[in-house]
């Protein structure tokens, strides 16, 4: 359908990258990671050099969260896919309550629900739709998805939850640009290569000491078997001691400190508020266009870090994608693969600009209208 289109020159963004993870890292993390040479690649994560670093990173989120004193940076390795089964195995008593608005929560819930003793309850809406997290009386951990990859929802609020009951988020492609109050929640993770421009493979969890406490419930019930790498016991006295229970990459916890610095220089409120502009810009767009339309009708729960678009069906989304990764100026921007829709979905992380995001609006229009 678009075999002909060609991008004028002044349309190019400065960099193609526009996927909702792995996101766009910074080229110039990668000179100064390849300057550091010796130093930190390929030593140990026992020694000095990677717990500074590993230090720096808590610190560094410390600080952009604006923690509790009493809140525990956790790291380990296994993203936030393992932390599903960690947190079901050793972190829920009996009965989790999970709000459903697309893959990724609906992934959690299917997680939690396989493990024999746990009653997983699932609140589900229809795919584009939002929904926020309640209380539930007979629930001991309240399962919600800040914003959720696969269909650009975002939770508008959060819920107030009892001193028996976890209220766990999974952050992983919000954190750091949607506002969310950590101090609220007590088991708030992420994995770090979407807005904080890290690699895959590290999880970052920040821990109420309600949540330790339940952890540590757990741990005594002898009868519960939890495999060794996933004792939260292991992961919390790695933490503090600034090593992960095993061997972590080194590129990844560079990278995410490299970013946290960058945004740490400007602080939350600059960044979200830029994030916003953005949504803003993108959404206006959407709603312009007679043959666009933002996937999120409720504005309330469109996000501001993954926009859905969808596009009418007279024209191929997929087409019109494969057309720009071909001519190598922007990549990635398909929807998610099981939502099946004629859409695009675009990354509004910290890392892509305004500027290249109004590019990439003026491409598709082009292309569309020619
Ligand atoms: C909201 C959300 N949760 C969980 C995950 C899983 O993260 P990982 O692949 O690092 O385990 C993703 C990945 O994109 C995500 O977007």
């Amino acid at each position: 359908m678009f075999e002909n289109f060609t991008v004028p020159k002044e349309l190019i963004p400065s960099d193609p990258r526009f996927g909702v993870g792995p996101s766009l890292i910074a080229m110039e993390h990668f000179k100064t990671l390849a300057e550091t040479g010796s130093k930190l690649m390929g030593t140990s994560h026992r020694k000095s050099a990677v717990k500074n670093l590993v230090k720096e990173v808590q610190n560094g989120f410390r600080q952009y969260f604006n923690l509790p004193e009493d809140y525990q940076v956790v790291l380990g390795n296994g993203g936030a896919t393992f932390l599903w089964d960690m947190m079901a195995l050793g972190m829920v008593e009996k009965n989790s309550a999970h709000f459903v608005c697309g893959e990724f929560s609906d992934k959690w819930f299917r997680a939690h629900k396989k493990v024999p003793w746990i009653k997983a309850q699932e609140y589900k809406v229809d795919f584009g739709k939002g929904i926020n997290p309640e209380s539930k009386s007979d629930a001991d951990m309240i399962c919600t998805t800040l914003n959720e990859t696969s269909t650009g929802v975002q939770i508008s609020k959060l819920c107030e939850v009892n001193d028996k009951t976890i209220l766990a988020v999974d952050a992983t492609s919000g954190a750091g640009q949607i506002a969310c109050d950590v101090s609220k929640t007590d088991m708030f993770y992420f994995s770090p290569q979407k807005v904080f421009a890290g690699e895959g493979g590290l999880f970052f969890a920040f821990m109420s000491p309600k949540a330790i406490e339940r952890t540590e419930k757990i741990a005594a019930d002898k009868s519960r078997y939890i495999p060794v790498v996933m004792e939260w016991k292991l992961a919390i006295d790695n933490s503090k001691e600034n090593q992960t229970y095993n061997t972590p990459g080194i590129t990844g916890l560079y990278l995410v400190n490299e970013q946290l610095k960058a945004m740490n220089k400007l602080g939350f409120a600059k960044v979200e508020k830029e994030a916003k502009r953005k949504a803003d810009m993108i959404y206006s767009w959407a709603e312009k266009k007679d043959y666009l339309s933002p996937f999120i009708e409720q504005n309330e729960f469109r996000s501001q870090a993954v926009a859905t678009i969808n596009l009418d069906e007279k024209f191929s989304a997929d087409d019109l994608i494969k057309k720009l990764r071909d001519l190598k100026v922007v990549y990635d921007i398909d929807s998610y693969r099981k939502l099946g829709k004629n859409q695009f979905r675009i990354s509004l992380f910290h890392n892509v600009t305004y500027e290249n995001l109004e590019k990439l609006t003026k491409i598709i229009s082009l292309a569309i209208e020619s």
